[in-house]
């Protein structure tokens, strides 16, 4: 009879610890595929130039010109081009080895051959074809590619050798902060003087910008945001404070949000997406 009492037991406990596992899962996690690493080569810094995503363009442009010129039934210029699609299609591989399996080599082939036959039709279902064989493998790795591979990554970047970029964003933070808070309860000098400091922070986040912004020159702090610096500074002297706070409200969107819509939400999901876990993590989970 005791026995039977220790099974139950046992079998509540088991039952609890499954429901608990399902529970802590309810936050689902999400399966995407990595794409290889290889594709590093073919990106900067490790390349000069954005190989891969030209020989993409190339595909494109390539599809469509064989579209266009199987419809014309213009047999010298479908040539021309098919010929190019075909080297650039195989070059994926040759770039990528471990992506070889994912050409559609029959079908390339298939393509060839009508265009040498001068068979129209059957080239233009073959092209279709092989746009299957494009889109399948943008499914799976297009996005994260892109993420990977073409998103500014700024844990690298430092403010001065010695205050790296996270620690300057804190800073930035705290006075914009500190200045809400002084205006709230009618503390009008540690308002200005968090003011001050979050200037001069903004005028060193600036010097950051053209590391990579060379051309196109982003002026930061611009006119904009400058005009609203002199706008706060005076309403934290003699305005009221709805307009303190519509000043600062303001200022935080054109100097923090513009910026964080573009950087800081490309910058989350690849430090997200790309981060080695551990198995350790991986069990945990
Ligand atoms: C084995 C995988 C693979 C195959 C096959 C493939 N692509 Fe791609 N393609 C990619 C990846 C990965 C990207 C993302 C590159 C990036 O955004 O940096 C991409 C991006 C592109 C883009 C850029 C889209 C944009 O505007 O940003 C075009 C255009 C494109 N591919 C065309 C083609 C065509 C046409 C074919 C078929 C003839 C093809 N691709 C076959 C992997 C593939
Ligand atoms: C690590 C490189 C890097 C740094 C540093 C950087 N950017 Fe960018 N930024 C880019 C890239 C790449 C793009 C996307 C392509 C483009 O539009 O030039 C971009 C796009 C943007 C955009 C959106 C597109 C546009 O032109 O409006 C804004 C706004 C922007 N950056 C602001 C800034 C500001 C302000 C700074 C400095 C505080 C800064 N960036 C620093 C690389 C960088
Ligand atoms: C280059 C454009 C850019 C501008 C301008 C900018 N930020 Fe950021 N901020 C980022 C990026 C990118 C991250 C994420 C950094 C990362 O993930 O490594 C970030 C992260 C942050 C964080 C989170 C830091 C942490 O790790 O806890 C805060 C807080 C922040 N920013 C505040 C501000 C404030 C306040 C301003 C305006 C005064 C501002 N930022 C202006 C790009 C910018």
């Amino acid at each position: 009879m005791n026995r039977w009492i220790y099974f139950i037991v046992l079998q509540i406990i088991i039952a609890l610890v499954i429901a608990g596992i399902v529970y802590k899962h309810e936050d689902k996690a999400v399966i995407v595929k990595t794409p290889p690493k290889t594709l590093a080569k073919w990106y900067k810094p490790e390349n000069k130039r954005q190989v891969w995503l030209h020989n993409m363009f190339k595909l494109r442009r390539e599809m469509q010109a064989v579209t266009f010129y199987a419809e014309q039934e213009d047999n010298q210029h479908l040539q021309k081009w098919a010929q190019s699609l075909g080297e650039h299609y195989l070059k994926i591989a040759e770039m990528v080895p471990s992506w070889d399996n994912k050409l559609d080599k029959t079908t390339l082939s298939n393509l060839m051959a009508s265009v040498a036959e001068q068979n129209y039709s059957k080239a233009l279902t073959a092209v279709n074809s092989l746009q299957d064989s494009c889109d399948s493998c943008h499914d799976d790795y297009q996005a994260l590619t892109a993420l990977t591979y073409r998103t500014p990554d700024f844990s690298k970047i430092e403010i001065t050798p010695d205050l790296n970029f996270n620690s300057h964003m804190k800073t930035l933070i705290t006075q914009v902060n500190q200045i809400k808070i002084a205006s709230e309860d009618g503390m009008t000098d540690l308002a200005l003087a968090s003011l001050g400091d979050l200037k001069q922070g903004m005028d060193e986040l600036g010097k950051v910008c053209t590391d990579c912004h060379k051309k196109d020159k982003k002026p930061y702090p611009n006119q904009q945001m400058n005009n609203t610096l002199i706008s706060l500074e005076s309403s934290l002297k003699t305005g009221t404070l709805k307009e303190q706070g519509r000043d600062l409200g303001t200022l935080a969107v054109l100097a923090c949000a513009r910026c964080h819509g573009t950087h800081r939400i490309a910058s989350g999901a690849k430090n997200l997406l790309t981060r080695e876990q551990s198995l350790a993590e991986l069990l945990k989970h």
